[in-house]
């Protein structure tokens, strides 16, 4: 091998060897959105959780929960899949424990708590009603925070027909209306409903994402490439905002996340400025 061969074999593989924990990184992210209301006078904060998986955040949650803590939101809110499909450690009922103690916290089910084999979809709900959280199981509750209310509507995903239905008669115009629903592929549908914004996760980011031209490889419920994986969307007069989701993979899944860190995300909802 040449002087000249090796010194560029050399950098390829140094540049390989620092690229890949980048790409890899399953370090917290946060992510902060603004959404605009003329129904709204304060602004109202959430700290939207989505795709926990049961994932350990630091000794007894402490990272995920500072990280949540500094964003001093007015609730929280957990967009589905915050267990895995068995029970094993109790990293999300720690995590629902504490923060129930320091905010209203909602909580909409994803398709894993109902792929539960050791406890059904149903013994969830009610430990996690015992905690003290308000389950969106096609409920709807009013959260007023710095003078302004917003109403909090989640479902089980639209095949849950009876659910949706109750959560459209509930719609008011007097204030923002805010649907839970762990399924982004939905928001074709949900969009022309009359909620004026839907957060989801479930996509997990498409897990593998090359920026800027690959915004996902894979989802379920989407397929690959697919259209809704992180971010804001717009459609008729509803926006969603999708979360990458907190799952780290190492533990469980083979693929890992590529330019995907796990996302905590933020949102604050802002009465219109002129
Ligand atoms: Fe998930």
């Amino acid at each position: 091998m040449t002087r000249r061969r090796f010194i560029i074999l050399s950098a390829l593989l140094s540049a390989f060897i620092i690229a890949v924990p980048f790409a890899c990184s399953e370090s917290l992210s946060v992510s902060h959105y603004t959404v605009f209301s003329g129904k709204l006078s304060g602004d109202v904060r959430l700290a939207f959780v989505s795709d926990v998986h049961n994932t350990l955040y630091g000794r007894n949650m402490d990272e995920l929960v500072g990280a949540i803590v500094k964003l001093k939101p007015d609730a929280v809110v957990f967009g589905g899949d915050l267990f895995d499909n068995e029970w094993g450690e109790p990293n999300s009922v720690l995590l629902v424990e504490r923060l129930t103690k320091m905010y209203p916290c909602f909580y909409s089910l994803g398709n894993h708590e109902f792929h539960r084999y050791d406890t059904g979809a149903e013994q969830i709900k009610r430990e996690m009603r015992a905690r003290g959280a308000y389950v969106l199981d096609g409920r709807t509750y009013d959260l007023t925070a710095n003078g302004s209310t917003v109403r909090i509507h989640g479902i089980d995903g639209i095949s849950s027909a009876d659910q949706l239905k109750y959560c459209r008669e509930m719609i008011s115009p007097d204030m923002p209306n805010i649907m839970i629903d762990h399924y982004p592929e939905e928001f074709p549908k949900l969009s022309t409903m009359g909620f004026d914004l839907i957060l989801s996760g479930h996509a997990h980011g498409g897990q593998v994402r090359i920026p800027p031209f690959i915004k996902g490889l894979y989802a379920p419920g989407q397929g690959f490439f697919p259209k809704y994986t992180s971010g804001e969307y717009y459609r008729g007069g509803s926006e969603m905002i999708v979360s990458r989701g907190l799952q780290r993979c190492l533990r469980d899944i083979i693929i890992p996340r590529v330019f995907n860190r796990p996302e905590l995300v933020c949102i604050t909802i802002c009465g219109e400025r002129s």
